[in-house]
Parts: structure tokens; sequence; C-alpha cells
């Protein structure tokens, strides 16, 4: 009996033939698994597709929840923002694809698990780390890595096959979606200089689709998680979907970045992630108002390291565990609400309320109802001030004096 793979299956040119390619060229039987993590596919379509184009079994798994709560809502209590700026849509849903496709392979017994990836992204170093920790003795195959065929040759190699070739959508885009982002390479975009199509956009309305009345969205989060949406209770899912379109429509959540790949290379990268930017914006406003001038200071050091282990293939790692037990502690207090105004392509934080919060008006204003002792200032500065004063006493030359 044939020895099984499991393969990381999207329904597109390259896995399809790798499904032909891998039982041709290693004897295989292949198992297809495609994990739903909200993108926008005919799922149907692709399970039948698989099966069609030669695998002994093809697996859909409805991902989507997993992926908000045990991937983006974990991202979101740390703020973790590749390179200040992207939300790792594309990065937190491959971890949780490799383990769909490892948890699936020991169920079938298969000895080895393959990804459609080619060898200059970051997504074929995901997928294998990824593996690696799960499953150490899993074989992994890259056949879009090994095959060593252009293009053309891969549709050539469909047609002679009996693989269905998709119709050409008329873009030369590649595209990853998830409900947490968007991520659009390729075609034109890989000029820097190229502004972006409209026809790049999928979630976020262009300029002069913008409404002409701003809109306010009252975010409720405890402790660090987003539960309700002005004032209604909703599920993390459903949360997302609808925080995509809210902030979609203001045309908020656009990317356009120059980005440093794991595999050394510039690359860029435009992304859709309407919910992502304005969940992360509002959860860094409320802790903000809930945590001490320390805690802030050095959990902004956490989130970059923790956005790179993300982007790094690292999710697995003791390293993010440790971080993601930090992270989670630090998040008792972040209970509260957020209100963003969202107009013309911009979301503000416009209001901040909370339990916990650590902003004390009596100390803060100066109105009526003052408490703050102004007193006691005179001698703090002397305390504060003493080292530079005495070192400006015994080193006069220092400041040119
Ligand atoms: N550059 C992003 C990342 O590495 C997105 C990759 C998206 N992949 C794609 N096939 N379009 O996370």
């Amino acid at each position: 009996m044939a020895e099984k793979l499991v393969l990381a299956y999207s329904g597109g040119l390259d896995t399809s033939c790798a499904v032909k390619w891998l039982k041709d060229k290693y004897g295989y039987d292949i198992i297809t698994v495609t994990g739903d993590v909200g993108n926008e596919n005919d799922f149907t379509f692709v399970k039948n597709k698989a099966l069609k184009v030669g695998a002994i079994k093809s697996y859909v798994v409805d991902c989507k929840e997993g992926f908000i709560k045990d991937y983006c809502f974990e991202a979101l209590k740390a703020d973790a923002l590749y390179e200040n700026t992207y939300p790792l849509a594309t990065a937190l849903n491959r971890p949780l694809i490799a383990k769909a496709l490892v948890d699936i392979a020991k169920k079938e017994g298969a000895t080895a698990i393959a990804h459609g990836c080619t060898g200059k992204g970051n997504d074929q170093v995901r997928f294998e780390v990824c593996t690696k920790a799960l499953a150490p003795d899993l074989k992994v195959y890259a056949p879009a890595r090994e095959w060593g065929m252009t293009r053309e040759e891969l549709i050539k190699y469909a047609a002679a096959n009996d693989i269905p070739v998709p119709v050409k959508s008329g873009s030369d885009y590649s595209i990853d979606d998830s409900l947490w982002g968007r991520a659009i390479e390729c075609g034109v975009l890989e000029n820097p200089w190229n502004e972006p199509p409209a026809d790049v956009y999928q979630w976020t309305s262009s300029p002069d689709k913008w409404p002409d009345q701003p809109e306010y969205v009252e975010i409720d989060f405890e402790r660090g998680i987003p539960v309700a949406i002005n004032g209604k209770a909703y599920d993390p899912v459903e949360l997302v979907i609808e925080l995509n379109q809210i902030a979609g429509r203001h045309g908020v959540g656009r990317i356009d970045h120059i980005e440093n790949r794991l595999v050394g290379i510039k690359s860029r990268e435009v992304y859709e992630s309407p919910a992502g930017c304005l969940l992360i914006q509002a959860h860094i406003a409320l802790e903000e108002l809930c945590m001490s001038k320390d805690q802030l200071r050095f959990k902004h050091y956490v989130a970059t390291q923790y956005a790179d282990l993300i982007y790094n293939a690292l999710w697995f790692s003791a390293h993010r565990e440790d971080l993601a037990a930090y992270v989670d502690h630090t998040q008792r207090f972040i209970t509260g609400t957020i209100r963003v105004k969202l107009y013309k392509g911009s979301a503000v934080v416009v209001g901040r309320k909370s339990p916990y919060s650590l902003y004390n008006y009596k100390l803060a204003t100066y109105d009526e109802g003052d408490e703050f002792d102004q007193s006691s200032a005179p001698g703090f500065i002397q305390l504060w001030g003493l080292p530079v004063k005495i070192q400006s006493q015994l080193q006069n030359d220092r400041l040119g004096k």
C-alpha cells in the first residue's frame, strides 16, 4: 500500500498540479486539506476539485473560530504589528494551517506533508518550521520549489493531465486572504513607484465612495479581548466580520508597505485589514488608559519581538509561548470601552473609559476640585535634579563653562 501525504490545498493551479506531480514522482496517495480561515472561497468546489485531480481524500476544515480566538486575538493582546505596519494576517494563518495538516496527517497515518509555496517567500518557512515543531518526524515536500516549471510550462502540464486551468482573472496579483486581512502582491505592485490600482482593493472603499458623515463605533474589551460593538455582544468571528465592514466602508485599514522578508529581500506588499487595524489601535488606546508608564514601555518592546516571532515562522517556539504568558498577564485590567470616529479614510480614538482607568481627574484637572498637591513639587524637583546639579558643580568644564 502506498504511503500517504497530506497536501495544503487551495484549489489553485499550483496545488492542483502538485496532487498529480507528488503522486507520480514519489508514489504517495494524496490527501488534501483546505483550511477555511474566512477566505472568500467556494469550498465545495475546492473539495471536489481535489478529488477530480486525483486526491484519494479531501478535507475542508472550518478554522475560523480557532483562527480568530487562538491566533489573531493573541496577536491583538500583544499589539503585534510587523515593522509597525502589518497586522500579520498571512503570518498568523500559516501556523494554524500547518497544525491542521499535522493533525490530519496523524489521524490518517500519513508520513509526509506538502505545501504549494515557492522558494522566495516567508510562507514556505512558516509551513516547514511549524511542522518541524509539531511533528518533527514528518517529511515535508515543496513541489513548486522543486519542479522547476515556469508558469507557461505549468499550464501545459495541467492541460496535458486534465487539470482545469482557472480562467485568467485579468490581474497578476498573488492574493492571500483570511478574516484578519488580505495580502496582495505581484503584478504592477512589484514596481514600488506604481500607485496600487483601484482593483487591488476589495474590502476598503476608495475615496470617491467614502461616506460624507462620520461614523462612531464603540468597542468593548474584556481582559484585552474585544467582545461587543456599540453595546451589542458578538462572538469573535462575527465581531471581526462586522468591524471589517464598518471600518472598510470608510476606507480604514489600507496598507502599502515595503517589507523586509525573512528570506532577505524587500518586497512591496499591499494589505487590507480594516478590523485588524481598528482593533489594534483601539486596544492600544485602552492600554494607555489602564497601564502604568513602565508597563507600557516594556510591553511596547515585547510587541516588536512578538510581531517578529510571528512573522519569522516561530509561532510554536518556546520563546513565543513565554511572551504569550507575559502578554496574557498584562491584560487582566484591560477592560473598558473605546470610542472611535471613522471619517474619510481615518480612524481616530475620541473616547476611552474603563473601571480600571489610571487616569485620575482630580489629579489632572486645572479646574475646581484639584487635589494635586503642588507644594510637593519643589522637593521633588530638588531631588530629581540633584544628580544633574552635583555633576554640573564638580565637572564644570563639561558644558563649556
Ligand atoms: N508578505 C506577507 C507575509 O509574509 C504576505 C504574504 C502573502 N502571500 C501571498 N501569497 N500573497 O506574511
